[in-house]
Formats: structure tokens, C-alpha cells, sequence
């Protein structure tokens, strides 16, 4: 097989929680545009036909399974859509996230849940969602998106219970890369800086901290949703056959200083 022919995505079969909007809309495009099948897992039924519409028309099969990624049941549902495009798995790429900005001292039990029922307790969910079907298949590719904040501690926001759901994620990810690797799925992380979107963009513009961010970010801009994706169709590439339980962080450089 050519080098080419191994960062190829075609014939392969993926998920990507929240996948309706954001940077989990952007993978999936990537995929598509690399030939690979996706199920849009995602809450909002709006963004997430949408989603599997734009995916159609760039030519792969692609379905929407309404899905709250911190319902076990759902994720099993949407990779059971998913096998049944093409009778396997082969990828999984737990996205859907939340943050909230709150001095750690205000932040309620209930709070405290809502951030680590989304970031953490759903991406394991996913994880084990896909497990059997990938044992089954002699294995697979699950790439679990962390943050730099896993690395580092934001400002000036106050972000605590974000912070360590992704820095959890990220620990999580090389734990099952390890306990899995005898099955043959591989198990990887990724942590982006700040983005533009919906999720951090609009924060560049603001007068307080914006300057902030920028005096701390090599690059001085925010990263672009489509510059992660080299990152996230190598590790659920063939390419990637050696790569498990590593963090790919990229974020301009901004963990760095
Ligand atoms: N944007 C950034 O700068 C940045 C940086 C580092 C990490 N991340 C991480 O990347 C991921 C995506 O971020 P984004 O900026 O695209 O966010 P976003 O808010 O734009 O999109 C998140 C998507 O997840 C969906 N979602 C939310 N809760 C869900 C649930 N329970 N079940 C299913 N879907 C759900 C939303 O409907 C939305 O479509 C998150 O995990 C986030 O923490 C983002």
C-alpha cells in the first residue's frame, strides 16, 4: 500500500459526536472529503441533518443519529447505524464538549456534572460503545478531543471543571490505548488550542481578552477549524498504525510559553 493510499479514509466507516456544528462539523467534512462514511452523532436534529446533507453532497453515505453523547444507549444506537452502512467501525471520534466560565468557588454540584457528564463521562461512553464492534472487526481508531487545557491552565477565565474533564480525557485516552491495544484499536487524544467558532472565536475581539490571548499565542491568531484536520484524519488513517495513546496537541505553539 502507498503512502498515499494509507492517509486514503476510503471504505472506512466513522462517528463523530456533535458533530452538527463547529469542530466536530469540520472533521466530518474532512472525512468526507477523504472518502470515509459518517455517522453525524449529534443532539440538535437541525445542525445534525444538516450536517449529514452537506456530507451526501460531497458524495460518501452519511446518516444523523439524534444523539445525547451522555446517554450510553444513544452512543450504542449510532454506532449500530454505523455498522450498518458497511457492516463495520472503524473509527470514532468523541468531540461533543461544553465549557463554562465560572470562579471555581460559584460553581454548583449541578454544574460541576453538566461539564463532566459531556466532556468526560460521555467520551468513555463512546469509547465503550464502539468496543465490542471493534474487537469483533480485529480493531479500529478512537480519537478523543482533550484541549490545551489539559496541558495548561487557561486565563484569564476561570474554567476549573474544564479543565480537568480534558486533562481526564486525555489520561482516559492512554489508559484504554494500553488496555486495548491487544485488540488492536488504537486509542489517541487531541488537544486544540484556541479556535475560531462558536466555542473561544469570538473571545478574540474582546477588549479584555482578546490582548490577553494573543500576547500568550506564538502565532498571535486563533487556530482554524480546518487546521486540525490533518491531525484528525492521521490518526484514524492507516498512516497511524503505530500511533496509540499519544496527544497530539495543536494550539500555534501556544502550550509552549
Ligand atoms: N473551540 C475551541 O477553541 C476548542 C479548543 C479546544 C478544545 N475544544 C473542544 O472541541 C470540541 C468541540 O468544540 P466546538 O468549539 O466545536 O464546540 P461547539 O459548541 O461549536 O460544538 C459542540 C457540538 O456538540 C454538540 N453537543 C453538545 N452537547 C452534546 C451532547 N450531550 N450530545 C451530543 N452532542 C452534543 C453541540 O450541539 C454542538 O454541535 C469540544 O470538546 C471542545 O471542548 C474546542
Amino acid at each position: 500500500m502507498s503512502l498515499l493510499d494509507k492517509f486514503s479514509l476510503r471504505g472506512k466507516t466513522g462517528i463523530v459526536t456533535g458533530g452538527g456544528q463547529g469542530l466536530g462539523r469540520g472533521y466530518c467534512r474532512a472525512f468526507a472529503e477523504m472518502g470515509a462514511d459518517i455517522v453525524v452523532a449529534e443532539i440538535n436534529p437541525d445542525t445534525g441533518e444538516a450536517a449529514a446533507a452537506e456530507l451526501r453532497g460531497v458524495g460518501v453515505k452519511s446518516l444523523f443519529v439524534k444523539t445525547d453523547a451522555c446517554e450510553k444507549r444513544d452512543l450504542e444506537a449510532a454506532a449500530a447505524a454505523a455498522k450498518s452502512l458497511n457492516g463495520r467501525v472503524d473509527f470514532m471520534v468523541n468531540n461533543a464538549g461544553i465549557v463554562q466560565w465560572k470562579e471555581a468557588e460559584l460553581v454548583t454540584g449541578a454544574d460541576w456534572r453538566r461539564v463532566m457528564s459531556i466532556n468526560l463521562d460521555a467520551v468513555f461512553y463512546g469509547c465503550q460503545a464502539v468496543f465490542g464492534i471493534m474487537r469483533e472487526q480485529g480493531g479500529g481508531s478512537i480519537v478523543n478531543i482533550a484541549s490545551m487545557s489539559a496541558h495548561i491552565v487557561n486565563v484569564p477565565q476561570c474554567q476549573a471543571s474544564y479543565n480537568a474533564s480534558k486533562a481526564a480525557v486525555r489520561h482516559l485516552s492512554k489508559s484504554l490505548a494500553v488496555e486495548w491495544a491487544k485488540y488492536g484499536i488504537r486509542v489517541n487524544s487531541v488537544s486544540p488550542g484556541y479556535m475560531s467558532g462558536p466555542m473561544a472565536g469570538r473571545f478574540w475581539s474582546d477588549p479584555e481578552i482578546g490582548p490577553i490571548w494573543k500576547s500568550m499565542s506564538p502565532l498571535r491568531r486563533p487556530g482554524e477549524p480546518e487546521e486540525l484536520w490533518g491531525a484528525l484524519v492521521l490518526l484514524v488513517s492507516d498512516a497511524a498504525s503505530f500511533i496509540t495513546g499519544s496527544d497530539f496537541v495543536v494550539d500555534g505553539g501556544f502550550t509552549c510559553v
